[in-house]
């Protein structure tokens, strides 16, 4: 079965990276979220990333033209999902979430339909349990910024068939991906991984060890690493990391994988990172200057930690 439409769920972040490359490569997507307001902004981040492409000119006017006419977005679920032949669902990283929507997507999408979660962290065989067709049930793992990132992390439930395995694969290629098959354990790899380190650079803050910068600093220029993982932390979405690891310290019951108090508090105070404006970082549109948040200046009057 060729795969031609894809409805996409949940427009933040990832959803509209994700909606991005799928119209990008000539496949027609509906992508859907609860928010109207979500989905008019998903439009416009999407327009101005394709706009910085044609800048580039890695694609034309015309590919972004068409690519853009490749994408509907919807508020209702049942309409976006009516004709496709796959779901990516990205909704927030909430368990009762993820299986309310899948006990309802399997309710309306086609039979032949895949559907595909892009959790960061949650069991795909439970998400898979919540369906009547637990064999078409698979984690399609995009990484952040998806338009740039090569990687797709292809998650096998524990019923997940070869021949969907298989199709998703082949699917990830012709999206200019490279896709790496992993079981369903707590985290898969990426996060299991990526998320203790960042837990671990926010106790080394917590403890007074270092400072933002310094931290962020060791692993860039020590390390390699293109971005600090405070920073890193700030781009994914404190909220996220918070869910993931709690994830990871359920899954194993251990306390190696519980949160920081520090970010359970920064996740309280809604201080999210990129998306609210502020995380260990502080944020204003427009300027791409990385300047720590005054919360962990120590002699801001606002207090260090
Ligand atoms: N942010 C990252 O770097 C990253 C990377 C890889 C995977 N992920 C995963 O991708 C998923 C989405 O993350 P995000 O960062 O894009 O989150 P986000 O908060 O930016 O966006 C989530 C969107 O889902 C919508 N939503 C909530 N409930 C919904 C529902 N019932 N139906 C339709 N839409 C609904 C919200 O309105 C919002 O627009 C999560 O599972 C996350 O773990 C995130």
């Amino acid at each position: 079965m060729a795969i031609k439409t894809v409805a996409v769920i949940g427009a933040g972040t990832m959803g509209n990276g994700i909606a991005h490359v799928f119209a990008q490569n000539g496949f027609k997507v509906n992508l859907v979220d609860v928010y109207q307001p979500q989905l008019d902004k998903a439009l416009t981040v999407i327009s101005k990333n394709l706009d910085r492409m044609v800048a580039k000119s890695s694609i034309t006017e015309e590919n972004k033209l068409t690519t853009l006419q490749n994408i509907t977005t919807l508020t209702s679920m049942a309409a976006g999902v009516r004709d496709a032949d796959l779901v990516v669902e990205a909704a927030i990283e909430n368990e009762e979430i993820k299986l309310e929507i899948f006990t309802q997507l399997d309710e309306v999408a086609p039979q032949h339909c895949i559907l595909a979660s892009n959790t960061s962290s949650i069991s795909v065989t439970k998400i898979a349990a919540a369906t009547k067709r637990p064999e078409q049930v698979i984690g399609m793992h995009f990484m952040n910024p998806v338009p740039v990132m090569k990687l797709v992390e292809v998650i096998r439930g524990y019923k997940t068939s070869n021949e969907v395995t298989n199709q998703v694969i082949d699917l990830s290629k012709k999206l200019g991906k490279v896709p790496c098959v992993v079981n369903d354990y707590p985290g898969f790899i990426a996060n299991r991984i990526l998320m203790p380190m960042i837990n671990e650079a926010i106790y080394s803050l917590y403890e007074g060890v270092a400072g933002v910068e310094e931290i962020d600093t060791v692993m860039k220029l020590g390390m390699s690493h293109p971005m600090g993982p405070l920073q890193l932390a700030d781009f994914i979405g404190l909220d996220i990391c918070y869910s993931i690891l709690r994830v990871l310290q359920n899954g194993f019951r251990t306390s190696k994988y519980a949160p920081c108090p520090l970010l359970a508090n920064m996740v309280a105070a809604n201080h999210l990172g990129i998306k609210t404006g502020e995380g260990f970082y502080k944020y204003t549109a427009g300027s791409k200057e990385l300047v720590v948040s005054n919360r962990f200046r120590p002699l801001s009057p606002e207090g260090g930690t």
